[in-house]
């Protein structure tokens, strides 16, 4: 498992301890950041003791349980409850992932619970995903091409269409990004395994006519080349992709192009 650190600044306290719900006899313990950095001077460790009788099997089955019966200002995000939306990402027992799809039953203990960390934090459990999300609308994640679109679509074999098997189905959750330690210090610089990943899908599209300029914008000491392949991104994708491989991959292209 991998440890993350917490987000950036953060000094956790020691916060409430909400008492076991009355005659619940099957609970576990949740021990969730809580801060507001509008009202609290510091963060703090909530305790919730989640009556497991009652609650669903996904860690985000506690944190709405938490959040209906104990605790109505928990804030997180999540929508679609089924690993799609990418919106639930958060730190659970030291690594990132996503909660929807996340069983409670796979933590030992209590269940520590955090943002995304080197993150600003929002409230509680919502990161501030801004530069996240400019670094991924930086790579122009569309299809770019100079002859006129054909009259009905654009065509792909097969085997073309493979190609694009591990790199397409990246929800954007940003747990990759935000566990990687060269993301955490230049985060503002390196475009971070997600954007890259991405990019890497428009590269690697046969139908995809701006590989020139998409690699001219890529071809920097920090957007592409800090990635050192800690491969942490790999480790904690919810979807089991692998963007270390993509980076290198681009890597690749850059060399080949030189030569
Ligand atoms: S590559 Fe995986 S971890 Fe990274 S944003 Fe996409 S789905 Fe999330
Ligand atoms: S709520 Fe959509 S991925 Fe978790």
């Amino acid at each position: 498992m991998v440890q993350l650190t917490l987000p950036k600044g953060s000094a956790p306290k020691k916060g409430k301890t909400h008492p076991k719900p009355d005659g619940a006899t099957n609970t576990r313990t949740f021990k969730v950041y809580r801060y507001n950095p509008e009202t609290d001077e510091t963060p703090s460790w909530d305790t919730y003791k989640v009556d497991m009788d009652d609650c669903g099997p996904m860690v985000l089955d506690a944190l709405l349980w938490i959040k209906n019966n104990v605790d109505a200002s928990l804030a997180f995000r999540r929508s679609c409850r089924e690993g799609v939306c990418g919106s639930c990402s958060m730190n659970i027992g030291g690594r990132n992932t996503i909660a929807c799809t996340s069983g409670i039953d796979e933590y030992k203990g209590d269940i520590t619970i955090s943002p995304l960390p080197h993150q600003p934090v929002v409230r509680d459990l919502i990161p501030d995903l801004t530069q996240f999300y400019a670094q991924h609308a930086a790579v122009k994640p569309y299809l770019k091409t100079d002859t006129p679109a054909p009259e009905k679509e654009w065509k792909q074999s097969p085997e073309q269409r493979e190609k694009l098997d591990g790199l397409y189905e990246c929800i954007m959750c940003a747990s990759c990004s935000t566990a990687c330690p060269s993301y955490w210090w230049n985060g503002d610089k390196y475009m971070g395994p997600a954007a890259l990943l991405q990019a890497y899908r428009w590269l690697a599209d046969s139908r995809d006519e701006a590989t020139g300029e998409r690699l001219d914008e890529l071809n920097d000491p920090f957007k592409l080349y800090r990635c050192h392949t800690i491969m942490n991104c790999a480790q904690v994708c919810p979807k089991g992709l692998n963007p270390a491989e993509a980076i290198g991959e681009i890597k690749q292209m850059m060399v080949e192009r030189e030569g």
